[in-house]
């Protein structure tokens, strides 16, 4: 009988970000972020939903840690929103703002849960969007900086944990070539190609510039690491020809090439740069070197892959179309594909050349099709099945001797799924939004068994 027992000191967290549970949208000096004029925008988000509200996590933080004690978590990653700490994206600090946080971090505290801060979770000031356009700026790496070293120098003496950008590909890529659908914030259309992989550049350089700030800044030796959502390739069967032929097609699989490689390496792939031709950003002098800093580790955000196999055509490989019926969860592109967990740590040791780095899942979950029943319980059986089978995979890679340290389940709970607002539900824990009453689901009450024995039950 194989027993999925994980070691000893295994990282059991959960994540939230604060733009998808906090509200208090305009309290306490906080000012507007590209997400809230976005979602004040008709037609950008699914049933005009905003995160004016959220959980009301701002306001209910303590029951919010109280549930995560009650899960067992020793680990907690949220993000510090920065119009609520730079409202203006530049300049005063709002020390009201900071104050927020550290009451949250205290109270974590009091609980022994470790606090994990992502210090930007897609909600940039709205003023930086109307300087500048946000991201197509260098400046926002700049402003980044000086917002991340805001924070440090007064949380740092809280948080040893720093995660600087939470998922690039997504703010940069999905946010301004806006032929994705749903789009995301700022939901603006650039020229071309090239235009987009510059937004893409510049969240790097915030990332480099954020960690030499985060370094500089905290009054203690602190653990940096970087979030992202590296695109799986999956061999359709593990025969070394295919096995090959994943890993050759790694760095051409979204948005790799151009951001885990130089981020991990210091370079974009030679691949990425042969296939954008004229397309690839202007990178200055230093800039590779800035991108390229140590870390402590990296987040690997994980939800769905894509299968590859070998082929007789000039790449050697090709991609797979999913099948009509293929099983999904409740998101058009969350096919149920959990090898995606281990390849994508065993990619990140063999194909980005990183065996050293240590990994974090920050972040691994479902949306599903949650309902109370009458005796006022949610039975998402269907999430179990789900978080069950990717931390099996996450077990294989233990065992395989990659550096898997830790696992944040996304999410504690229910919360705003940007453009589809409050129609998906990824949480352990159901939001009923009119009361704001919190149940915890029956994965919850799964996740805790497996906390508590230390293994996958
Ligand atoms: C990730 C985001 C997170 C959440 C999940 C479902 O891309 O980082 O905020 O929306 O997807």
């Amino acid at each position: 009988m194989t027993s999925y027992q994980f070691p000893g000191d295994f990282l059991w967290g959960a994540a939230t970000a604060a733009y998808q549970i906090e509200g208090a949208g305009i309290e306490e000096g906080r000012k507007p972020s590209v997400w809230d004029t976005f979602s004040a925008t008709p037609g950008r988000v699914l049933n005009g939903d905003t995160g004016a509200v959220a959980c009301d996590h701002y306001h209910r933080y303590e029951e919010d840690v109280q549930l995560m004690a009650q899960l067992g978590i020793k680990h907690y990653r949220f993000s510090i929103a920065w119009p609520r700490i730079v409202p203006d994206g530049r300049g005063a600090v709002n020390e009201q703002g900071v104050d927020f946080y550290k009451r949250l971090v205290d109270c974590l505290r009091n609980y022994d849960i470790t606090p994990h801060a992502t210090l930007f979770h897609w909600d940039s000031p709205q003023a930086l969007e109307d300087l500048y356009g946000s991201w197509q700026s260098r400046e926002m790496a700049f402003d980044y900086a000086d917002y991340v070293t805001a924070v440090v120098s007064r949380l740092g003496d809280r948080i040893t944990h720093w995660m600087t950008l939470n998922e690039i590909s997504c703010f940069t890529h999905m946010g301004y070539a806006v032929d994705t659908e749903p789009p995301h914030a700022p939901g603006k259309r650039v020229n071309s190609v090239k235009e987009v992989w510059q937004t893409s550049h510049h969240a790097l350089l915030a990332h480099g510039l954020g960690c030499q700030a985060i370094r500089n800044a905290s009054p203690v030796p602190c653990s940096v690491a970087l979030v992202d959502n590296l695109a799986v390739t999956i061999p359709i069967n593990e025969s070394p020809v295919h096995v090959a032929a994943a890993k050759q097609a790694f760095p051409t699989c979204g948005q790799n090439g151009g951001i885990i490689f130089p981020a991990l390496t210091g370079a974009y792939s030679s691949a990425l740069l042969e296939q954008l031709g004229a397309n690839v950003p202007d990178i200055q002098e230093g800039d590779l070197e800035t991108i390229h800093q140590p870390l402590d580790a990296l987040g690997f955000n994980v939800y769905s892959g894509t299968y590859v196999r070998a082929a007789d055509n000039e790449l050697g490989y090709e991609f797979l179309e999913f099948p009509k019926g293929y099983p999904r969860m409740h998101m058009p592109w969350l096919n149920i594909v959990p090898e995606c967990l281990y390849w994508g740590i065993r990619h990140l040791s063999e194909t980005v050349g990183r065996p050293d780095l240590p990994v974090l899942i920050t972040e691994n979950g479902c949306a599903a099709q949650d309902e109370v029943n009458v005796k006022g319980e949610v039975f998402d059986t269907d999430r179990i099945m789900y978080l069950r089978q990717h931390l099996k995979a996450a077990h294989r890679a233990i065992t395989e001797g990659y550096p898997l340290k830790g696992y944040f389940l996304w999410s504690l709970m229910d919360n705003f799924e940007w453009a589809w607002g409050y129609d998906r539900r990824f949480g352990i824990t159901y939001i009923d939004y009119a009361t704001q009453k919190r149940i915890p689901k029956a994965s919850f009450d799964w996740y805790r068994e497996c906390i508590q024995s230390n293994q996958v039950v």
